[in-house]
Order: C-alpha cells, then sequence, then structure tokens
C-alpha cells in the first residue's frame, strides 16, 4: 500500500511541512468504504460498504442496564461525536426502552472495585439502521463506544458510521501506563486528560508514582511532614487522589499507586529521620540517579510507620493491588551499621538482598491485612516471598520470564520506557509474550500485561504530553490488540489519526511543540523554526543525563524540550527512502518528496540562525544548524546519483560518511531524525 501522498501534491513543500508535516490519511478520504483508522485494533473486525448516516437525530438508549457511570460514559461518546461531525447532538438522557439509533445492551456494572478480573469485553454491531453496542460489563460498553467513536468517517457531505460487526476483548488484562509525580510533579488537569488519552486507546491501569527522592506528593494526615517538608509544597491532597481515582474509575480506569521502599526514599527520611538506616539525609534530593538513602528495615518502628502510612493511604485507594517500588536500592549503610550487620547476624541475613526480602515479607504482612496485593519492580523477585506478589519487569524481560517459571506473576516494561526516546514502531513490536516465548501455556497465564513508563527526571507539565503521546497509543495497541497485529506501517498510518483524536481530547503534544519553539524564538514567525524542528528528535534519558547532568533544578524550556521522540518526519522519512532504494531509477515521486524535504529544512537554517543571534537559548543548536546544510546536501546529492543511476566521484562516501559520524556526536541534546535514512542513502550509491 502506498501510504505518502503528499510527494504528489501540488501545495507547495513548506505549506505541507507546516500544516502538519505528515500527510497519510489524516484526513480520512471521503468513502462509503471502511476507513479502518481504529486504535487499537479489535479481536475480530468484519465491515462491508455502505453505512449508518449520522444526523442530529442522533442519540442512544440504555435497553438493558444502566447507571450514572455508563450515562456518563454516553454523554462523552456524544460530545466526542459532536466534535467529529459538527451536528448539534442532544446530550439529554433518553428514557431506557426507547427506540433509538444507538442502542446499548449492559448486563450490569461490572465489579464495584475493578479488578484484573473484570470483563471489559463488547460487541458493536453498525448496520444501515443504527449502531448496537453489547457488554457484560459498563467497562466493556465503554470500551465500545470508543470505539464507536473512533468507526466515525465522512461519506460525501455526510459523517457515516461503517457498516461493522466487532466482536472485541484485549489480550491482556492489564494495560497500564505508570506517570512518576515524584521527581517532577504533574497538575491535575494533565493527569485528567492522561486519563482521559488512556481511555480512548483503552488502556487500563494508571500506575501513579507518588513517592521519590525528589518529592513525597500524596497527602498524609498521619505523618503531615511527609509533604510538609518533602514536596516544596507540590502534592496532591487526599481530595485530590480521590478525585482522580473517581474520574478514572468512570472512564474504566484503576488506579495504583506505588510508594517506593525501602529505597527511593530520600524524601521520607528526610521528614522522618527516624527512618533512615545511617545518617539522615540533609534535604530532599534534586540530583538524580541511585541513591544511597534507604528505609532502616531492622526496627519495628519503620514498620509501624509504613503500616499507619499504608492503612492511610487504602482508604484512598480502592484498588486491590499497591505497589511498594522495591527498585534500586544499594543501601550501603546496610553494609556498615554495626546494628544492622547485628541484625542481620541474628535473622541469617547474609545480603542486603536477604534483608530486602526479609522486609518485603514484613510490608507484604502489612498489604495483606489491608486486603491488598503487592506490586514491586523485579528487585523484589525473591524465593522468600510467597506466589501472590506480581513483578513489575524493568530490567529486561528475562525477570518476566523467571518470574514466571517460579510461579510469580508479572507485568512487562522493560521495552515501553518512553524516556528511551525510542520510535513507537520499536516499542509496538516488542511483546510482552511473544508466540517464541518458552513459557509453558500455564505459565503464560501469570502475564498480565504490560505497562507503559514514563519517568519524570526529563519531563515536566509543559512537555508530558509530547513525550507520552502518541507512542502510548501504538503500545496501548500492543496489550489490547492480537498478537498478529504487527504491520508497523498501517500502524504510524492509524496513530496519526488517533494523535489528532487525542489532541481533540486536551492533549497538547502536538501544539506544545509550537509553544516552545514560539518562547524560544521570541517571535510568532516560527514557520521556519517548526521545519528546522522537523529534523530533530530529543536523545535518550541516558544520553541527556550524561551530556547535561540534569537535577530538578534544570530548566526544561530548552529546543530539546521543544522537539517531539519519534515526529512524524522521522517515519515519513525512513518510509519515503525506503520505498524510494527499492527502484530509485524509476521512482521519481519519492525522490522528489525526499528531495523537497531536505530541500525545506536545509533552506530554513538562515532564517533560524538569524533568530538564534536574538536567543540564547536556541542558539544552543547553532551546531546542528551548521551540519544541517551539509547532510542536507549529501542526501539530495546521494538522490540524484541513485536516480540518474550515475555514480559519486571519487571520495564523495568517505567524506559524506565522515560528515555522518560528525553528525552523530553530542551536541545540543537532539540528534537529526534523518541520520538512518542518509545513511541507508549514501551506502546505495556507487562510487
Ligand atoms: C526503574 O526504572 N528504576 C524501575
Amino acid at each position: 500500500m502506498k501510504i505518502c501522498s503528499w510527494a504528489k501534491s501540488l501545495l507547495p513543500i513548506a505549506t505541507l511541512i507546516l500544516t502538519s508535516s505528515i500527510s497519510f490519511s489524516q484526513m480520512a478520504p471521503s468513502s462509503e468504504t471502511f476507513v479502518n483508522n481504529l486504535m487499537p485494533q479489535p479481536a475480530s473486525l468484519q465491515a462491508s460498504s455502505g453505512g449508518f448516516v449520522l444526523n442530529a437525530q442522533f442519540h442512544a438508549v440504555t435497553t438493558h442496564f444502566n447507571d450514572p457511570r455508563l450515562d456518563d460514559a454516553i454523554h462523552r461518546a456524544i460530545l466526542q461525536l459532536r466534535q467529529k461531525t459538527a451536528l448539534p447532538l442532544s446530550v439529554e438522557p433518553v428514557a431506557a426502552g426507547t427506540e433509538a439509533p444507538l442502542t446499548i445492551d449492559v448486563q450490569g456494572a461490572g465489579e464495584a472495585v475493578q479488578s484484573v478480573d473484570e470483563n471489559e469485553a463488547y460487541t458493536l454491531s453498525v448496520t444501515p439502521a443504527g449502531a448496537h453496542i453489547e457488554a457484560a460489563t459498563v467497562v466493556g460498553a465503554m470500551h465500545g463506544l470508543e470505539t464507536l467513536v473512533q468507526l466515525v468517517q465522512p461519506s460525501g457531505s455526510d459523517y457515516i458510521l461503517p457498516i461493522v460487526s466487532i466482536h472485541d476483548s484485549p489480550r491482556f488484562p492489564w494495560r497500564g501506563l505508570m506517570i512518576d509525580c515524584g521527581r517532577h510533579f504533574e497538575p491535575m488537569d494533565v493527569l485528567k486528560r492522561t486519563i482521559d488519552g488512556m481511555a480512548a486507546v483503552k488502556l487500563n491501569v494508571f500506575h501513579w508514582h507518588l513517592t521519590e527522592d525528589q518529592g513525597f506528593r500524596i497527602e498524609s494526615k498521619l505523618y503531615p511532614r511527609l509533604t510538609g517538608v518533602g514536596s516544596d509544597g507540590l502534592f496532591y491532597t487526599q481530595q485530590d487522589a480521590r478525585d482522580l481515582v473517581a474520574y478514572a474509575r468512570a472512564r474504566g480506569i484503576r488506579v495504583v499507586p506505588e510508594f517506593e521502599m525501602p529505597g527511593h526514599s530520600t524524601a521520607w527520611q528526610y521528614a522522618y529521620p527516624k527512618l533512615s538506616s545511617g545518617t539522615p539525609p540533609p534535604a530532599v534530593r534534586r540530583d538524580f540517579g541511585v541513591s544511597d538513602y534507604a528505609l532502616d528495615p531492622t526496627r519495628e518502628e519503620t514498620y509501624q510507620f509504613i503500616a499507619r502510612f499504608l492503612g492511610e493511604m487504602a482508604t484512598i485507594f480502592p484498588d486491590p493491588y499497591m505497589h511498594i517500588g522495591g527498585d534500586e536500592t544499594p543501601a550501603p549503610d546496610w553494609k556498615t551499621n554495626p546494628r544492622i550487620i547485628a541484625f542481620m547476624k541474628a535473622h541469617n541475613l547474609k545480603d542486603n538482598g536477604a534483608l530486602q526480602a526479609y522486609f518485603n515479607t514484613r510490608v507484604l504482612k502489612i498489604l495483606t491485612g489491608l486486603h491488598k496485593h503487592m506490586v514491586g519492580w523485579d528487585e523484589i523477585l525473591n524465593p522468600a516471598l510467597p506466589k501472590d506478589i506480581v513483578i513489575q519487569s524493568w530490567r529486561g524481560e528475562a525477570s518476566l520470564t523467571q518470574g514466571a517459571q517460579q510461579g510469580y506473576q508479572g507485568i512487562l516494561s522493560a521495552p515501553y520506557y518512553l524516556d528511551g526516546m525510542k520510535s513507537a514502531g520499536t516499542h509496538y513490536l516488542a511483546d510482552p509474550l511473544p508466540s517464541s516465548s518458552s513459557l509453558t501455556p500455564e505459565q503464560r497465564k501469570l502475564v498480565l500485561g504490560g505497562e507503559i513508563c514514563m519517568w519524570g527526571e526529563q519531563i515536566d507539565a509543559g512537555t508530558i504530553d509530547s513525550r507520552n503521546w502518541p507512542r502510548t497509543a501504538a503500545i496501548a495497541e500492543r496489550f489490547w490488540s492480537p498478537e498478529d497485529v504487527t504491520n508497523v506501517d498501517d500502524m504510524y498510518r492509524r496513530l496519526n489519526v488517533v494523535s489528532i483524536q487525542l489532541e481533540g481530547l486536551g492533549l497538547q503534544h502536538i501544539t506544545q511543540e509550537d509553544a516552545y519553539l514560539r518562547d524560544l524564538a521570541g517571535t510568532q514567525d516560527i514557520d521556519q523554526l517548526r521545519i528546522f524542528a522537523s529534523a530533530f528528535e530529543p536523545v535518550s534519558f541516558g544520553e541527556r543525563y550524561h551530556q547535561q547532568k540534569t537535577s530538578q533544578l534544570t530548566v526544561l524550556d530548552r529546543f530539546v524540550d521543544a522537539v517531539r521522540p519519534d515526529p512524524p518526519s522521522r517515519y515519513e522519512v525512513a518510509h519515503l527512502t525506503e520505498n524510494f532504494l527499492k527502484s530509485p531509477q524509476s521512482d521519481t515521486a519519492d525522490a522528489a518528496a525526499l528531495t523537497q524535504w531536505f530541500e525545506a529544512v536545509s533552506n530554513s537554517v538562515p532564517t533560524v540562525e538569524n533568530q538564534m543571534q536574538h536567543s540564547p537559548r536556541l542558539a544552543e543548536a547553532q551546531e546542528r544548524a551548521q551540519q544541517l546544510p551539509g547532510l542536507a546536501k549529501a542526501a539530495t546529492d546521494a538522490i540524484h546519483f541513485l536516480s540518474s543511476g550515475t555514480k559519486a566521484p571519487a571520495g564523495w562516501k568517505a567524506s559524506t560518511t565522515a560528515q555522518i559520524e560528525a553528525a552523530k556526536k553530542p551536541s545540543a541534546v537532539v540528534r537529526f531524525v534523518f541520520i538512518d535514512s542518509l545513511t541507508s542513502l549514501v551506502n546505495a550509491v556507487q562510487e
């Protein structure tokens, strides 16, 4: 399938880059033929041509069960349909049982507290007479409504629901997104719009990382110093947390809170020094990286504190699971504090790992008393712990497999770290449970699903959306859809559609880039800067960490914060290059599109360099601006050699390769999005 059509457009290239920098089919073709833009893809779908035409009388009735949660979900769906169609749809409730263009048949509310066992299945059928959703639970119906909204497509001068029959249920019951609010606080409106985005792509667990070395973010009335001195005044009140739990439940999403222990606990110990294993920390931590401070696992007072604190949290967070962190606890004090050494000897604990397992066993007892299951990062995997804990694998898939082989349930996160700044396609192809897995059928059942992780060191409220979205939607599909849904090109096509839907829900992953560029340049005249920026993406978390030595005090308003990971231009250039290289002498359309793109980014440089003279912050990318025209020229030269079937002059490949290697070196903590494509082009040239 030929996806890129903009190459053939008569519009000037700059306009295309300005309006969206991508084309694909985000403007869905106007057609009676079903255009499958759904994300995630349903388990089973049959479509035929034609559709149900939406008009201003469109409304829904519930034919069996309904409750306020279902009514709210219908209300939200109608508002989304209004936004998509501009039809003045009524959101007035309609009496149950009345005939309606959309009928919703739900058996019951589902679980009083949504758990991993919630029935999320639904069916959705559209005929020329209307649409019908059936589900056992309200959560299933909500998923059906999200699918219905995504189905809407233009047809002539109307909008239609195409004729489909969908039977859908998730592949994995645990489909999470973790947000670290410890290192940088995220305001409630950011979290709420994140939950809206999660609901749109059928994620169902919001994992709320609430405590860190750099900040304690949840109010405790029993231990008010936790936020009193441990949060810089940036924390969620208990009412905030209850509101978010309710907001998430209304959207079929569980909230699993995480309270990090015994490591990543500087803020706890700064507030309550008695919790410390040695010398208490002098302040809440500003630097990032693994901290040496750990809770003292040998004192009964530590467990009394944890029991009271978790008991208080259990009144706020009804989810059956609580996450206790457990990662990265070097705890040097455990090796040097004579009291702790003596304790370990007395309890026959041979090393720090054994002491942490002892600690976890004690905490598990507290959680069991609160009727909670324990979740922890994969460091908690230890035969000393019973089998009813859940292991979240972050250091690699191996711990998931090892855990399942030992009988532990697990969630995979290692391939879904968004701060690695990998492409959506890379994340998408990482399967929590590939058919090649060595696990037995019984062990496979222990893999509950996966969680996307967004750590907070290098994000804040202004940049979180563009780091999370739209890549998160692609991973959400991995967790929901059948294993064989793996077409990366089609994923990117649909990702561009869902990205617009997410923006409509209030997420700022696209608009944020422009706002930051305006701020950096100090002008609204950013047409050329936007084209320039489309050539870059942020380097990975690790690279930025080492190149910039960020701390909590680093202001995240630089060029690297403006540009987006895996921007549409990266995939588009890669896709055009791949196509072009298949038949370089005949594929004139892709050659022209690539040439235009490289010329456009190169032509943006003089204006941007001029803006840099007035903006020291933007001038950070000066070296990148100097490199860009040469690289773009190398690309257009390569395209010329390849399309004309001519050889490059002697030495061209060596000097071009040297240029590429220089461009791979760190500068402005951003990287060129086209380096791999350029390398492929240059490698294909004959000399
Ligand atoms: C982690 O990334 N330290 C869980």
